[in-house]
């Protein structure tokens, strides 16, 4: 019997904190950076980001989002033989987020390791995620994208700190005898290094380079609005599929202009388009995940609904997983 894979539940994660452009802007303004609220919601469509408080790390974002999967699964962390958390911004350099958030769990045992794709890791964790259990090493995974970007922020820079967010979402991905996840598109192209990237490292008791992050937003703007279309492209003719059966868009939320751009090339109706990206900024891996948890508690997702998930981000690396809900 062919097997497939299919969430079972999601669940995610804000950190308390909520600051809106305005409180940012008053923030930015006492160190003598200008932004305002217009200025960002016009050019992104974010109205306000979460921030995790000191000490708070992307494990304890991922935890909690974790923990309503599960809940939303039926399944006890007992269950669950896989763990991969896609994250840009791990709690430390090793051992990986996932074994960490492994143990805050109470779990021991199952294989637990952290993806690094930057904001396309949770569509590169899901299929990953999914070819395992295709091939039998897994039967209940816990798929998290957690991320704590507030901690590689320039915040002398206003054409990149005013973006993002903290955050993490999750599913569980369990084995089924039918799809569940019905195809995967996954890009990377190393030459764009540059223009998205944190550059810097732990060398010899030291940082070097710069651990902050660095963006030339019309260059990843360009790349982002071609690629998105083309990977959602081939993952609908690797299921022979075509525009009309995406039930719901949920790109990365990244800039609501991309997005609206996406879904026009594809056809998509701008209502059968996810958007949380006013709520919470763009919060890389967790992003997709954030979403999708948000448009099911929601009602709006369904089960049988096509959903269509997007990520594109640094390295530069881009993907799709088509799935049935
Ligand atoms: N507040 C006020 N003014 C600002 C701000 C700000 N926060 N930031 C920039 N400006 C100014 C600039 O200085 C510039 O002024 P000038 O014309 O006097 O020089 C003006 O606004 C326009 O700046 P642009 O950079 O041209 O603005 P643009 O319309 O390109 O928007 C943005 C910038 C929002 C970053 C856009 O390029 C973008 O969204 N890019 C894509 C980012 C993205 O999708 N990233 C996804 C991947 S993220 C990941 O993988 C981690």
């Amino acid at each position: 019997m062919a097997r497939y894979s299919r969430i079972t539940g999601t669940g995610s994660y804000l950190p308390p904190r909520r600051l809106t452009n305005a409180d940012l802007a008053a923030e930015l303004a006492a160190q003598g950076i200008e932004t305002s609220d217009d200025w960002i919601v016009e050019r992104t469509g974010i109205h306000a980001r979460h921030f995790a408080a000191a000490g708070v790390c992307s494990s304890d974002l991922g935890v909690e989002a974790a923990k309503k999967a599960l809940e939303a699964a039926g399944l006890e962390p007992v269950d669950i033989d896989l763990i991969i958390v896609a994250t840009s911004t791990p709690d430390m350099v090793f051992p990986s987020t996932a074994c960490i958030l492994q143990n805050k769990l109470g779990m021991a045992g199952c294989p637990a390791f952290d993806l690094q794709a930057v904001c396309s890791g949770f569509v590169y964790a899901l299929t990953v995620a999914d070819a395992l259990i295709k091939s039998g090493t897994a039967t209940k995974a816990l798929v998290i994208g957690a991320e704590v970007f507030s901690r590689i922020l320039d915040f002398s820079d206003r054409t990149t700190c005013v973006l993002f967010g903290d955050g993490a979402g999750a599913v569980v991905l369990q084995a089924s005898e039918t799809p569940g996840i019905l195809a995967s598109d996954l890009h990377a192209d190393g030459k764009h290094v540059n223009i998205l990237c944190v550059p810097g490292g732990v060398s010899g008791g030291k940082v070097l380079g710069d651990p902050l992050l660095k963006m030339d937003g019309q260059a990843v703007f360009k790349l982002a609005v071609g690629v998105l279309e083309s990977a959602a492209r081939a993952a609908l003719a690797k299921a022979y599929l075509t525009d009309a059966d995406i039930d719901w868009l949920i790109p990365h939320q990244a800039n609501i202009r991309i997005m609206q751009s996406t879904a026009k090339k594809l056809k998509v109706p701008l209502e059968k388009l996810i958007i949380t990206v006013d709520q919470h900024g763009n919060t890389s891996a967790a992003s997709i995940p954030l979403a999708l948890d948000t448009a099911v508690r929601s009602g709006k997702i369904k089960k049988g609904d096509t959903l269509m998930l997007e990520g594109v981000g640094g390295g530069f690396t881009w993907g799709a997983v088509l799935l049935n809900y």
